[in-house]
């Protein structure tokens, strides 16, 4: 979103009698200038909106001055801070699932209203379900909407560390997390799931997983803290207990195979014959990133064709291209002439 556009919402927000939508985009444009490093306007900015009382728990909750948690052994940064600027818009979801995300934002939001209840809100949340169905791309949105930025941390990467390290890297984590406001993405999680065959590797990986659990039970500070998987099916059932919510990821249906079509192929101009429904048709049992895929795959061999549109042709040898390649990932190349 350009500057201009955000202060259009902000403007609106204002004419609207928004508050809260106000005063998101106030933060957005304020933590825009600091990664600009125009710290005096950011400042300014925030004094103005916060007024000089609430400066300080503001600025606690975005700001946070700890270098990032090393590996030991190897060095490599075991967290990434990574800052987004995404909405619901493009993430196409079942009803029920959005309704999720959606009532975990507007738990936080009111977190405060909710504790005077004695209530909190969701704090912990498992995302699952199959490969390329968004529940990355609804962290990034979540760290979006709330202004916050994302810790990303990819949960293998701690573990490959040596034997033994990985419960310090854990901690390194928890305490990183724990001095500031976050929303905290152990992503891949599923590595629980790829070494169960492995009996020795996956006696580790449990007293790794118990760890984390710990670590998850006793975690202080405000974060919304997301981990991600696509084996819920083996998670045991102390894991499940951990977690506020478990938020699951469906496979398309036919007209939200549709919709992505449209949002993904909205860059390129079409020809008048271009049949929507069609792809979506032929396209049952794929993710939202594997149409993607297809549509970036169509749309290139638009562009370098030089075609000043993009025709049915083109999005018919992405989708081949695309299911002669899961037939070769199945061992299914060879079985049939396709
Ligand atoms: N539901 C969705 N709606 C729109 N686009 C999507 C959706 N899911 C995925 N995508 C697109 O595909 C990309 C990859 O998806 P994402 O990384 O969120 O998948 P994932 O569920 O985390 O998969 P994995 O389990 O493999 O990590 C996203 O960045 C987005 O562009
Ligand atoms: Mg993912």
């Amino acid at each position: 979103m350009t500057n201009s556009e955000l202060i259009k919402q902000l403007f609106l927000s204002f004419s609207n009698k928004d508050n809260e939508s106000f005063e998101l985009v106030a933060r957005k444009y304020i933590e825009r200038a600091k990664r600009k490093k125009h710290n005096i306007v950011a400042k300014d900015l925030e004094k103005a909106l916060y007024g000089t009382k609430n400066i300080s728990s503001s600025q606690k909750r975005f700001k946070n001055n700890m270098p990032i948690p090393r590996d030991t052994e190897k060095g490599f940064p075991l967290l990434e801070i990574q800052h987004f600027d995404k909405n619901f818009d493009h993430l196409i979801i079942s009803k029920e699932t959005k309704e999720q995300l959606e009532q975990v934002i507007r738990e936080f939001k009111d977190s405060d209203i909710l504790a005077t209840y004695n209530l909190e809100y969701k704090k912990k949340i498992l995302l699952c379900g199959k490969p390329g169905t968004g529940k990355t791309f609804s962290a990034q949105i979540m760290s979006s909407v709330l202004n916050m930025p994302l810790i990303y941390i990819r949960f293998d990467a701690i573990i490959s560390s040596y034997l033994g390290e990985t419960a310090g890297n854990l901690r390194k984590v928890f305490d990183f997390i724990e001095h500031g406001t976050w929303i905290v993405l152990f992503d891949e999680f599923d590595i629980i799931g790829k070494n169960r065959d492995d009996n020795h590797e996956h006696g580790e990986i449990k007293r790794v997983v118990n760890n984390f659990l710990q670590m998850l039970d006793n975690v202080k500070g405000d974060s919304i803290i997301l981990a991600a998987t696509n084996h819920q099916n083996i998670l045991d059932p102390a894991i499940w207990r951990r977690f506020d919510d478990v938020v699951y990821y469906n496979l398309p249906d036919e007209k939200s195979r549709c919709q992505l079509f449209e949002i993904y192929l909205k860059p390129i101009k079409r020809d008048k014959d271009i049949d929507i429904v069609k792809f979506s048709q032929i396209t049952q049992g794929l993710s939202p990133a594997d149409i993607k895929m297809i549509t970036e795959e169509a749309m290139k061999f638009a562009i370098i064709n030089s075609r000043s549109s993009i025709s049915m042709n083109c999005i018919e040898i992405a989708v081949n291209k695309f299911i002669r390649r899961e037939k070769v990932r199945n061992n299914k190349v060879g079985e049939d002439n396709g």
